[in-house]
């Protein structure tokens, strides 16, 4: 199988070495022969992928072994059974940088061995023991607010046209709130309306709202991106018309309490401070307020606003004790995460959809339900109509069409590499007489400004 680095590595040989050491390190003394040995083959395979690239990113996503984001073939039952020994574990990433040194590995292989799922995060123990080059993914902080990026509040390619619609009513929406008048339950139910029959069912629309947002999307974008992926999760699971509309409603005022926050709180660069913190995690409570007082809304609207950023094991915020939130939060946390990760954040770059899914993966069960969270990857594709990608091959494409059952391997039209003129339709799936895949999606590329993905998904 080609990857699309100039010498290719086994992911596999890296994590079946990581997977013996631990097992050696808990069984055999430190200096034992045969750990070195170990060592020794897990450094050289790295080694090899290492002289060419910065980082080894090794992630397993829904049982696939994927490096550097291409999927790598995992058959065969050792190898099944590895991959569930590191999701027994909790694992699901880890990433070697380059200046990696042996005894790295066997720290993290000593960790692996002790470790139970307690503690201190996973990044913070690791650091503990001296380890810089290797990162174990479990957890990510969503939130870091290290960087200082200046994103436009909004988007600047042409939208959909009911999209467009909706994001301006609501942008009316969150002023209103903001200047303290009252929420007009009128224009909410036409929005819900609007976003139910006209834009939950654009392919347009879904593309834009799935795919990367190079836009700092301030609370009216991100409230109806919210809405139309809530809707998207709540048919999948069965709602019925009703409780869609319920749920769309809530979704679009989930964060309406944001409208009470001071704008540089919400959109400050670099560490909170504890003040500063408790002010934005105030956005659920003053959010049910505001909504609790709004006559003629769902009953369970202010419900979803409070509960929003709490977690399945009732972890989160505001503190409520153990109360495990209603099912339509769990539902608006999942599009919710979805969309603040794929999202510019003044702290943050916009994540692609497949890494995004990834993110996900490793809050399920701690945060988010997991089967929601399987259901919305499922529902999902990893390369959404209108992304732009580029292939193993260093084509680059848009994506129109998806293949059922195997959504890695999109239909593209593939663009010059210049001018974005659009050329040939690709078929990614497409495999060689030996049953390999021609090519595969090595990574999403922002789209430029003034491409008409609309056109030509149009088109398509
Ligand atoms: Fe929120």
């Amino acid at each position: 199988m080609s990857t699309p680095s100039a010498a290719p590595v086994d992911p596999l040989a890296v994590l079946k070495g990581l997977a013996a050491l631990r097992r050696l390190t808990g069984t055999y003394p430190p200096g034992h022969p045969m750990i070195g040995q170990k060592l020794k083959e897990i450094g050289d395979a790295s080694a090899a992928h290492l002289q060419h690239s910065e980082v080894l990113r090794i992630d397993v996503i829904r049982g696939d072994v994927f490096l550097d984001s291409v999927p790598t073939s995992t058959e065969g039952q050792a190898n099944q059974q590895l991959i569930a020994q590191l999701a027994a574990l909790g694992v699901d990433s880890i990433h070697i940088t380059r200046g990696v040194e042996l005894d790295e590995f066997l720290s993290v292989a000593e960790f692996l061995w002790q470790f139970n799922g307690s503690g201190d995060s996973v990044a913070y123990q690791l650091a503990a023991r001296n380890v810089r080059h290797i990162s174990v993914g479990r957890l990510v902080p969503l939130d870091t607010r290290w960087r200082a990026q200046q994103w436009p509040d909004a988007p600047t390619a042409p939208l959909d046209a009911d999209y467009a619609e909706s994001i301006l009513r609501a942008q009316q929406t969150f002023e209103d709130a903001a200047a303290g008048k009252p929420i007009d339950v009128v224009t909410v139910r036409d929005l819900v309306q609007l976003l139910i029959h006209k834009v939950a069912r654009s392919n347009a629309a879904l593309g834009q709202i799935l795919a990367v947002k190079q836009y700092e999307n301030l609370t009216y974008c991100h409230s109806v991106n919210v809405s139309v992926l809530s809707l998207m999760l709540g048919k999948q699971v069965g709602l019925d018309e009703t409780t869609q509309a319920a749920l769309v409603e809530a979704a679009l005022l989930h964060d309406v309490g944001k409208t009470q926050i001071p704008l540089e709180i919400v959109k400050k660069p670099g560490v909170l401070d504890k003040n500063e913190r408790k002010t934005i995690e105030s956005h659920t409570t003053l959010g049910a307020e505001i909504l609790v007082q709004t006559s003629g809304l769902h009953p369970l609207t202010p419900t979803i606003a409070l509960e929003h950023h709490r977690g399945v094991k009732g972890t989160g915020y505001p503190d409520l004790g153990n109360a495990i939130p209603h099912p339509m939060s769990q539902i608006v946390s999942v599009a919710d995460i979805y969309e603040a990760i794929t999202g510019a954040r003044t702290y943050q770059d916009p994540t692609p959809p497949e890494r995004a899914c990834l993110i996900m993966a490793r809050l399920a069960g701690e945060k988010l339900n997991t089967a929601l969270v399987k259901t919305f990857v499922n529902a999902i594709t990893f390369f959404p109509l209108g992304s732009l990608v580029r292939t193993s091959r260093n084509e680059l494409g848009l994506v129109i069409a998806t293949n059922q059952g195997d959504p890695l391997h999109p239909v593209l039209r593939l663009l010059d590499q210049l001018t974005y003129e659009p050329t040939d339709r690709l078929n990614t799936a497409l495999r060689d007489a030996s049953g390999t895949y021609e090519r595969h999606i090595s990574q999403s590329v922002p789209v430029p400004e003034g491409l008409d993905v609309r056109g030509m998904l149009e088109a398509a």
